[in-house]
């Protein structure tokens, strides 16, 4: 349907827009169980009012297709001004349009195969060093741990950090994430004004080491080197000034999500026993002391099954918003401009005609042979889709199977028992009391 008159005399989704000025926003925080309540009321596209916008819910493969098909022409992202203006102006997830493209292209380079090839050696170094903190620390609460892990590699490739979790970076790093999702108040007590001075201390400390690096004739084959070279079509690399926000957007975008993912997997493994063996099977068949390489990563295709199944079952990220910049008409509904749109992973993974029993963690279903997933496009959506899609996709997966591989040939881990295993879901889901554990290596 194209004219415009057709549109605006569409009616508005089903739905609620609760209190005047707060809406719904308190339920929506509040209730895990906010969308599906509406979602079995409504159906798959249900209105509601949430962070002082109206804002409409879509659920679902064709909603997400609708979506991601129409990114820059009915849609562009919609971050609070907290996220936009601690990630900064340059950042490849605020920017919108030919220039978010361009940078797009740019910063894909370091996640090409070969670069991806490159960081292996860091990721392998890494893991073994905290392998072996956790075997002398034997039992602990691993996900704490694993965010420092994830941290500590993330520094090591985008800024050449050792140890960051540790450092000066470290510490700033966390009172900058602290304001992303903040009420932007810029004062020096406030969560925003402390975190926009940590983005500016922690920006001055990346120019210091991207100077140090563009001065010094020892070109490192890291993501940070690769940065600095990259080139656009025409030539063009990316300021120091650009650069900074680049980096300090990859550093977020891709620990918090990656450390997610790998406590679930540890999770969702220890509790299927039967899975955990298939996959040991799988790494003794190929041969424990099989080398690391991208070739290798990817005969692991059992591991692969279950790295998929856990993304689907536990997404780090549960949705995404944006805002709409034209009337749009969706499913018989007018999708107004101005709105805010919500569009979800979770519950899309949970499609009950695509992922039978979808509660269950069941790797099977992406076995070779199995069509679920396969039945329409934009049902499996961890990294979300289209233009917009995660940029760091390739690089997640392989750090998780790097970190998968090389726990399952060597080590084991028990769920201490008497534990909150319940998952805390903002801002990305992790086990109430931190998945505590007793960790040994495999004698
Ligand atoms: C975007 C998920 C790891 C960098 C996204 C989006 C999702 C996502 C769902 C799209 C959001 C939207 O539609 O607005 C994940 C998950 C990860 C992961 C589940 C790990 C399991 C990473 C890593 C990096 C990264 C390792 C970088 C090192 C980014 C960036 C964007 C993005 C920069 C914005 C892309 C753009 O707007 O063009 N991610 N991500 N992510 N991700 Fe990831």
């Amino acid at each position: 349907m194209t004219n415009k008159n057709t549109i605006n005399s569409l009616p508005l989704p089903p739905g609620d827009f609760g209190l005047p000025i707060i809406g719904e926003s308190i339920e929506f925080l509040r209730d895990r169980n906010f969308t599906k309540k509406r979602q079995e009321k409504y159906g798959h596209v249900f209105k509601t009012h949430i962070f002082g916008q109206p804002t409409i819910v879509a659920i679902g493969a064709d909603a997400n297709n609708y979506i991601f098909t129409n990114e820059n022409k009915y849609f562009t992202n919609n971050w609070p001004k907290s996220t936009r203006e601690l990630l900064g102006a340059a950042s490849l997830s605020v920017q919108v349009g030919t220039e978010h493209q361009k940078r797009r292209k740019i910063l894909s380079q370091a996640f090409q195969p070969r670069a991806l090839s490159s960081y292996i050696s860091t990721v392998e170094l890494n893991t073994y060093k905290y392998f072996e903190r956790w075997e002398k620390l034997s039992n602990f609460a691993w996900y704490p741990e694993i965010k420092n892990y994830t941290l500590d590699i993330a520094c090591k490739l985008l800024v050449g950090t050792e140890s960051a979790s540790q450092s000066k970076l470290g510490d700033l790093y966390t009172t900058w994430v602290n304001g992303l999702f903040s009420l932007a108040i810029n004062l020096p007590w406030t969560t925003f004004g402390k975190a926009y001075q940590s983005r500016k201390l922690l920006l001055q400390e990346i120019e210091n080491i991207i100077q140090e690096r563009i001065n010094s004739s020892n070109s490192k084959e890291d993501a940070l080197g690769l940065l600095i070279q990259a080139e656009d079509e025409d030539g063009n690399r990316l300021s120091v000034e650009e650069l900074k926000d680049q980096l300090l957007t990859l550093i977020f975008a891709g620990h918090e999500t990656l450390t997610s993912a790998i406590a679930s997997f540890c999770l969702l493994v220890a509790q299927h026993p039967q899975v955990l063996a298939a996959i040991r099977q799988e790494q003794e068949e190929l041969g424990l002391n099989m080398p690391i390489t991208l070739e290798n990563l990817k005969q692991m295709t059992y591991l692969e099954q279950v790295l998929k199944e856990t993304l689907r079952l536990v997404p780090p990220v549960g949705g995404a918003f944006r805002k709409v910049i034209e009337t749009c008409e969706f499913n018989g509904y007018q999708i107004p401009q101005g709105w805010s749109l919500l569009y979800q992973i979770g519950y899309t993974h949970q499609d009950i005609d695509i992922y039978p029993q979808p509660k269950q963690f069941n790797p099977e279903r992406f076995n070779l042979t199995s069509t679920e997933d396969k039945t329409k496009t934009f049902s499996f959506i961890p990294f979300g889709g289209g233009i917009r899609e995660c940029i760091g996709k390739e690089f997640a997966k392989l750090e998780i199977k790097i970190f998968a591989a090389l726990l399952l040939r060597n080590y084991q881990w028990e769920l201490i028992s008497q534990q909150n295993l319940d998952l805390v879901m903002v801002p990305t889901p992790r086990p109430k009391d931190g998945l505590k554990v007793n960790f040994q290596k495999i004698l």
